[in-house]
């Protein structure tokens, strides 16, 4: 399982994924002690948010993107330690741990490496982020946004974001829309913990498919990536698919055969725009060049040939510059009239240059003035004058068709001059009921 790590890399504690029955009993603890979707997304929304009192340097794109140091007479549940843990990255005493959890349980998170021993307490070296579908929950491991010290952070696995949130739900459109077929073959492209790829199949099974005739491929530049991925789908019971774990840049390394083409390909892509100038160049997760479009480019180019003809879909989070053109630089990406392009995106979302040089230099710590920022991605080769950025859902289906290009805005009704504090994310317009629904609407 560690064959992916380069050699060059500091000894990082993984969690072992051979004893399947050591980690079903770990998966089955947490679910017992209510670790799903619902009831961390709620303690994150309920306790996180109103506090506004996160590590600092950390807002990032997630709400899970916090470190924080909250009441120990909190601890007195199974859920209110494994939160404290693997939700908030506190540091607990083993007493606690033991005896809120079980000493067997206790036990078992340490010889397994979910747990790090540290004088009289303990902490997690992962963050775990609970995705539920239907009464299936998984558990995905992930780096904490703040580094273990001997991890070189541009090998830093992606922490569940927002923006791979809204994949899950654009992914779950697809799966419910009436003209789904039964889908054996996924590609999880820039596949990170692997939560898109593991939420896909986690679908298939609540529609009973056998997973024993899906192939599931992942596919990602860092190898520590497909490392924890490997151990996701292991944790998660999930290896009864057909799974396989490629290191390639884009398509580089990904067989192209006929035989080896997507019903589905998930793609969450490094899209954050960098001007060139900044030195420290940001973890494989984020960095996509100065106009963000580096590895998006990249993965359009191949999209129609890997995808199977008539029924094969790509689903994309991404951000792109000028959304107002955002199909016809997706059109010309794909270097195609083939290919139906259905694009949604937040109204509220869409940023000036200059409001998404603030907070991405502020974000990312850079040293440059956000002035600076500005200019230096204000301009791309492809597109000329970039004047504004928004996070957008790609749809892309193999297909003609004449009605082949739709660009559909959605207004969340927020407020857009509420200012949010430090550290501190909006509510995510597109995982609300009434995104869903939009999407569910459009993007089918
Ligand atoms: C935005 S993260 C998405 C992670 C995960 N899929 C999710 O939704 O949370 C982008 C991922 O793409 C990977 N990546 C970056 N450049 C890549 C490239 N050229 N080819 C393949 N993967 C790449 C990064 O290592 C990272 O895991």
């Amino acid at each position: 399982m560690a064959s992916f790590l380069p050699q060059h890399l500091p000894d990082i504690p993984l969690p072992d994924p051979t004893s399947t029955s050591s980690l079903r009993t770990i998966h089955d603890f947490f679910l017992s002690s209510f670790y799903t979707q619902e009831k961390c997304t709620q303690l994150l929304d309920s306790y996180v948010r109103p506090t506004r009192n996160w590590g600092k340097g950390w807002d990032g794109n997630s709400f899970c993107n916090h470190q924080e140091k909250h009441v120990v007479e909190w601890n007195r549940t199974p859920f209110q330690v494994l939160t404290a843990l693997f939700l908030f990255g506190e540091e607990l005493s083993e007493d606690i741990c033991a005896s809120v959890l079980s000493p067997s349980i206790f036990e078992l998170l340490v010889s397994h490496k979910f747990l790090k021993r540290k004088y009289v307490s303990c902490y997690s070296s992962h963050q775990i982020f609970p995705v539920t579908v239907g009464s299936r929950t998984a558990l995905i491991l992930t780096d904490w946004p703040f580094l273990d010290e001997s991890l070189p952070s541009q090998f830093a696995v992606m922490p569940v974001g927002y923006d791979s949130l809204e994949l899950t739900v654009i992914s779950e459109v697809n799966v419910s829309s009436s003209n789904a077929g039964e889908c054996s073959s996924i590609c999880d492209m820039c596949c990170g913990s692997g939560i898109q790829g593991i939420h896909y199949l986690l679908q298939l099974v609540s529609r009973n498919q056998n997973l024993s005739s899906v192939k599931c491929k992942f596919v990602d530049y860092n190898p520590r990536a497909l490392s924890l991925c490997e151990f996701n789908v292991a944790f998660n019971g999930l290896s009864s698919a057909s799974c396989s774990f490629v290191k390639s840049d884009c398509w580089s390394d990904v067989d192209a055969s006929a035989d080896s083409k997507f019903d589905v390909i998930l793609c969450n892509p490094p899209f954050v725009a960098i001007p060139e100038s900044e030195e420290e160049r940001l973890h494989y997760y984020a960095d996509g060049g100065v106009d963000g479009n580096n590895a998006i480019k990249e993965i359009f180019k191949e999209v129609l040939p890997r995808l199977k003809p008539l029924t094969g879909v790509m689903l994309m989070v991404t951000e792109l510059p000028n959304v107002s053109t955002s199909t016809s630089q997706v059109r010309r990406f794909l270097a195609s009239e083939e290919g139906k392009i259905k694009i949604a995106y937040v109204k509220e979302d869409v940023e000036t240059i200059e409001e998404y040089s603030a907070v991405r230099n502020d974000e990312m710590g850079f040293k440059t003035d956000a002035k600076k920022y500005a200019k230096g991605i204000n301009k791309s080769e492809d597109i000329g004058v970039i004047i504004d950025r928004a996070l957008v859902l790609i749809r892309v289906e193999n297909v003609n068709s004449d009605d082949d290009e739709g660009l559909f805005e959605f207004s969340s009704g927020q407020d857009e001059d509420v200012e949010y504090e430090f550290g501190a994310d909006e509510p995510d317009a597109f995982i609300g009921d009434a995104g869903r629904s939009f999407l569910a609407e459009v993007m089918k």
